[in-house]
């Protein structure tokens, strides 16, 4: 009996440990149909920036008129996204990137963006206050870290 359990208890470790690592989750901050709930901000571009790969990019019904008419800073619940691949046509998405408008106090020393890298099934990649994004996008200007006006 206490070797069943002891089993038991093993199996439930062991299956506990294989979720754990299964790692990567879906993006709760990219909806899977942003190709029609979101609005097209700027066609089929290359972006040197994004490793050269070819982007389209989309805003959400909160960030669109701002964002397309340049009034900064852009509202809390904003997000913006680019659907990237290394197809000039911009066919077969293979990843994204976003910015999401957090609340006030999230990150105030740069915008209180919140920063995600995806892969092409959406899962996410890198999450939250990621560095790299916020330095480089800090260049583009007084845009509020937005580089694609
Ligand atoms: C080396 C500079 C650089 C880095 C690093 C970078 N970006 Fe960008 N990003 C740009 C530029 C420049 C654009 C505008 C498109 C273009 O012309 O390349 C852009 C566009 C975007 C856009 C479209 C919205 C807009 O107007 O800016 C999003 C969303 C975005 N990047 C997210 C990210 C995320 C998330 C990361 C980090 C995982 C990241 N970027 C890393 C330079 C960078």
């Amino acid at each position: 009996m206490a070797t069943r359990r002891a089993l038991l208890l093993l199996s439930l470790l062991v299956l506990g440990g294989c979720f754990q690592q299964s790692g990567a989750s879906t993006s709760k901050l990219l909806p899977s149909d942003y190709q029609t709930s979101y609005q097209l901000a700027r066609t089929c571009q290359l972006s040197v920036a994004h490793n050269s790969n070819h982007m389209v990019v989309y805003a959400n019904a909160l960030a669109e008129s701002d964002y397309l008419g340049g009034t900064y800073p852009l509202p809390q619940g904003s997000t913006i996204v680019t659907a990237e691949t290394d197809q000039a046509d911009c066919t077969g998405v293979t990843g994204y990137t976003l910015m999401f408008k957090e609340a006030l106090g999230y990150n105030p020393t740069a915008g209180d963006w919140h920063w995600q890298k995806l892969d092409g099934q959406r899962d996410v990649l890198q999450d939250g206050r990621v560095q790299d994004c916020i330095t480089c996008h800090a260049s583009c200007g007084p845009y509020d870290y937005t580089c694609a006006h």
